[in-house]
């Protein structure tokens, strides 16, 4: 069957709904609450002061609010927030135009930071920390560096590769936060508010199992909690309980414990055709017919997670719960030396 997959949950969020239940305020936001408390104390404090907050990084797993919390830091400083992203800026002059268009206190979101070219980033490097930006103008013997003056902004990255950071970019942002997956509590929170904004009657068993499935991710919830409504609307009366979310989810090819197909196919791969590991992200990435990137970024993080793969010098290896997930028996000795 045609594969339908967290990364087309992921990749194609549908905009309007992530706008109208993307909360705006950080008592809306669910979870992360050491992040939150951190992130507040850093805006009061910068509030009390008058000044622009220092520079952030979000990094984490797509999905978990890094875009949200950039918006609800913006707003809470009462500032306005620019919103770019690390390809997009293609020349230094596309970065020259973003900086010098900001205003005191602006915020320039810069999404996918990891992304950004080398050349562009060291022009960055002086932006952040001194509020300069040396512009070549002109060209061979005629070009001349020239120092234009930045108004304080702050800039908020958001990656979800951190590693792929350069040390020199990484330092300079002092504040860095990382978004960790929710717990099934938080999500639950997170899908009886989304059902509420989208007048959705949901019962705490429909909520709870769209919660559990959701491979700890709120923009995952979300879109599944639509599919299932859609789902309880042609199948039943429309309300959304435990067994409508299950027979709904089962129909997604959303397993009891939120893997999905591709999940399971890395699984499955690296036990069948790898003999459980080592195996290293390229091999895997053929194997299962995806990128490495998404690989890395999208599904293992959460299969790490959960404890059914480890990532070890040699390469990724299935764990002997990730076996059990298949209904195999775990090898043994072999893989456990290296587990
Ligand atoms: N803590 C939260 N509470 C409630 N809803 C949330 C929370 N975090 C995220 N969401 C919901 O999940 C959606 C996705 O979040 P967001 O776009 O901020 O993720 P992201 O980390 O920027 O992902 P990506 O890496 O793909 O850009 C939001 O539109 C919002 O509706
Ligand atoms: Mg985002």
């Amino acid at each position: 069957m045609s594969q339908r997959m967290i990364s087309d949950v992921l990749n194609k969020p549908d905009t309007a709904l992530e706008l109208s239940l993307r909360p705006s305020l950080f008592s809306d936001f669910t979870g992360q609450p050491k992040v939150k408390e951190r992130l507040e104390i850093t805006v009061e404090a910068a509030r009390q002061r008058g000044e622009a907050i220092d520079h952030v990084l979000l990094s984490g797993p797509p999905g978990l609010g890094k875009t949200t919390l950039a918006h609800i830091i913006a707003k809470a400083m009462g500032a306005n927030i620019r919103c770019t992203s690390g390809p997009t800026i293609e020349k230094a002059s596309d970065l020259a135009g973003l900086l010098t268009n900001l205003e005191e206190g602006d915020v320039l979101f810069v999404d996918e930071i990891h992304r950004l070219q080398k050349t562009i980033e060291e022009y960055l490097y002086p932006a952040m920390e001194d509020f300069k930006l040396d512009i070549i103008i002109d060209q061979g013997p005629n070009a001349r560096s020239v120092r234009l003056n930045l108004p304080r902004f702050t800039l908020i990255g958001a990656t979800t590769r951190s590693g792929l950071l350069t040390a020199p970019l990484l330092t300079r942002f002092p504040v860095r936060e990382r978004l960790d997956y929710y717990g099934a509590g938080d999500l639950h929170h997170i899908v009886v508010r989304s059902a509420r904004l989208l007048n959705v009657e949901i019962e705490e068993h429909g909520a709870a199992e769209i919660a559990r499935r959701s491979r700890g991710t709120p923009r995952i919830a979300n879109n599944l909690l639509r599919r299932v409504r859609d789902y309880a609307q042609v199948k039943g009366d429309g309300k959304v309980t435990g067994e409508v979310a299950d027979k709904a989810l089962a129909m997604l090819d959303i397993d009891e414990h939120g893997l999905d197909e591709m999940d399971k196919r890395i699984l499955e791969a690296i036990v069948t055709k790898f003999g459980g590991g080592p195996v290293g992200v390229g091999s895997l990435a053929v194997a299962v017919g995806e990128e490495s990137d998404t690989l890395e970024e999208v599904y293992e993080p959460y299969l790490i997670m959960e404890g059914y793969l480890k990532r070890t010098p040699q390469g990724r290896v299935a764990t002997e719960l990730g076996y059990r997930r298949l209904g195999l028996k775990f090898a043994g000795a072999a893989q456990a030396s290296l587990l």
